[in-house]
């Protein structure tokens, strides 16, 4: 499903269960500690997995992939990527940093986003136009979908700025039948060394999963999209 949402400079890999035979390297266990639940270790050590999978389809042999600064993963040189987890669900993005500058990715349970906290992550302008998408395409949780592309967009922003961006510090608009949206980070946010302020990014919807993408090419030529890769809401 994430590759449907994916360029083809961007290899990755999903799995829709933890895979019993994922091991961890020794760095990747340790970074993990003792400490953690099940739930934790399972989720970590299965998108691990997927990472490797995704790094082999660009030439990378298995390396350890270690939580860095802010919980960032780190990549070996000349790579760039991305994880998500979420119930049911763990995947890996990943590309070469000559073609991919910045990817980012992010997976919700398909449902509404739970009491308050949509007022916290949305901007006036977007709850406008939540209200409007809800009345059109009700088949779609489109609060939890904004959530979903803005996760994707600060896990590419991240490794480029090494700083946050608040969930009020972006716009995102969503082209409901082309299953793209754009993310307009605001003015003033302003990164040294300069990243985009402006993010395209693709999203899916299945019944029970959201997904979000996020890619930044490496240079000025916009990367290529799979042929079949327009995702409109389900019917
Ligand atoms: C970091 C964050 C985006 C993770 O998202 P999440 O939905 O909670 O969790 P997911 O399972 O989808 O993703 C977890 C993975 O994200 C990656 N990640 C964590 N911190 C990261 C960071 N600072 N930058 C990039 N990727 C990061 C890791 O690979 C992590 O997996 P791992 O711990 O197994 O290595 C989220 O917890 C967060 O801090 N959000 C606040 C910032 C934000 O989203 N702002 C919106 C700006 S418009």
């Amino acid at each position: 499903m994430l590759e449907l949402i994916l360029p083809t400079a961007v290899a990755c890999a999903e799995s829709f269960a933890d895979v019993p035979e994922s091991t961890l390297l020794p760095e990747e266990l340790e970074a993990l500690g003792t400490a953690r639940h099940e739930g934790r270790r399972r989720e970590f050590t299965t998108v691990r997995h997927c990472a490797r999978r995704a790094l082999a389809d660009i030439g990378v042999p298995p390396v350890p992939v270690l939580p860095g600064e802010r919980g960032a993963p780190v990549w070996p040189h000349g790579v760039v990527g991305s994880m998500t987890h979420s119930a049911g669900y763990r995947a890996a993005a990943v590309a070469l940093s000559d073609q991919v500058r910045a990817v980012g990715i992010d997976a919700e349970p398909h449902a509404a986003l739970p009491g308050r906290t949509l007022g916290a992550v949305t901007l006036p302008e977007e709850r406008q136009r939540l209200a409007a998408l809800a009345a059109d395409f009700p088949q779609v949780h489109w609060d939890r979908l904004l959530f979903c592309a803005k996760e994707a967009v600060y896990k590419a922003w991240f490794p480029m700025t090494r700083r946050r961006l608040g969930f009020r510090d972006a716009s995102v608009t969503f082209d409901p039948a082309g299953g793209t949206f754009r993310a307009a980070v605001v003015e003033g946010t302003g990164a040294e060394p300069p990243a985009p302020l402006v993010y395209e990014g693709r999203w899916a919807a299945a019944p029970h999963l959201l997904l979000a993408a996020v890619v930044v090419p490496a240079g000025p030529a916009a990367v290529r999209n799979r042929p079949d890769c327009a995702t409109p809401p389900p019917s």
